[in-house]
């Protein structure tokens, strides 16, 4: 059994589809939950408030160190001390900026690598004082990190760092007895590629590719992160999980 009582976890991009669906996981296993995000997070810490959570909400930039440092002093203010960290928060181009390297946007490019990786390192920084009797880390990154998709290569080349980052950061938090894992998600339904899989041939296409023949649901990529948390993984680390119905599996749509 899964139990976070008397334990606090930090997660960013926490007001998004996938945060979110990881900050109620959380709440109802128990643990204090740092909301953290660049968006307004106080409307989901007084709604878990409300259901008896000890929630609280901090806004900040994880692309700026000073804001992260501020921020997590503040957390540390608020609970005392970190016994998990989720490295959720992250973006990707839409699908009008997705372009092959000739033409792909440098300020999209700085903008992927300074959120998806550069705020990883800035939040883990961070984080890793406060959880000076062990925690656990998880690092989000994507199957686009594992195997890239044309079109997307910031996203691409910042995910399989972030997957990467996992392994390195392992090696040196273990005698910390801090352990740091990695989520790569498949494809999520969520409203921001509602508008993309709208298309019936794109979304034929997509489907194609996962055995499951269905997108996640964002409880079903926050489930594993809170089991990659708990004491239930207590050997887990350096570990870089798929959920994705099976899409990095094997080739799929080739029925040859
Ligand atoms: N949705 C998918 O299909 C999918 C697939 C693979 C991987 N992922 C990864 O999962 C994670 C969550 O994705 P999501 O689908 O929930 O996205 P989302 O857009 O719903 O949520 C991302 C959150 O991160 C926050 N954020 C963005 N930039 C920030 C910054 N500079 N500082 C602080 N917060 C910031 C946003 O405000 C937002 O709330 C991301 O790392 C994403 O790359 C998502």
């Amino acid at each position: 059994m899964m139990d976070f009582k008397n334990k606090t976890v930090a997660v960013t991009g926490a007001v998004g589809s996938i945060g979110s669906a990881i900050v109620r996981r959380f709440a109802s296993l128990g643990a204090n939950v740092a909301i953290c995000d660049l968006r307004n997070t106080e409307g989901l810490a007084d709604e878990l408030k409300k259901e008896g959570c000890n929630a609280a909400a901090f806004n900040f930039d994880i692309t700026s160190r000073e804001d992260v440092e501020k921020g997590f002093a503040e957390i540390a203010k608020t609970f005392g001390r970190l016994d998990g960290l989720v490295n959720n928060a992250g973006i990707n181009v839409g699908p009008d900026e997705r372009k092959t390297i000739e033409a792909f946007s440098d300020i999209w490019w700085d903008r992927i690598f300074s959120v998806d990786m550069t705020g990883t390192f800035n939040c883990s920084k961070a984080a890793i004082p406060l959880m000076n009797k062990g925690g656990s880390i998880v690092n989000i990154s994507s199957i686009v990190g594992l195997v890239p998709m044309r079109n997307q290569c910031a996203f691409a080349a910042a995910k399989a760092g972030v997957a990467n980052l996992t392994k390195a950061m392992a090696l040196e938090l273990a005698p910390k007895e801090i352990r740091v894992n990695c989520i790569a998600p498949g494809s999520v339904g969520m409203e921001l590629t509602y508008k993309l899989w709208q298309d019936e041939n794109a979304m034929k296409g997509l489907l194609a590719h996962i055995p499951m023949g269905r997108q996640a649901k964002a409880d079903e990529i926050a489930g594993p992160v809170v089991f990659l948390c708990s004491d239930m993984a207590s050997y887990m680390t350096g570990a870089v999980v798929p959920v994705d119905g099976g899409w990095t599996a094997g080739g799929y749509a080739r029925n040859f």
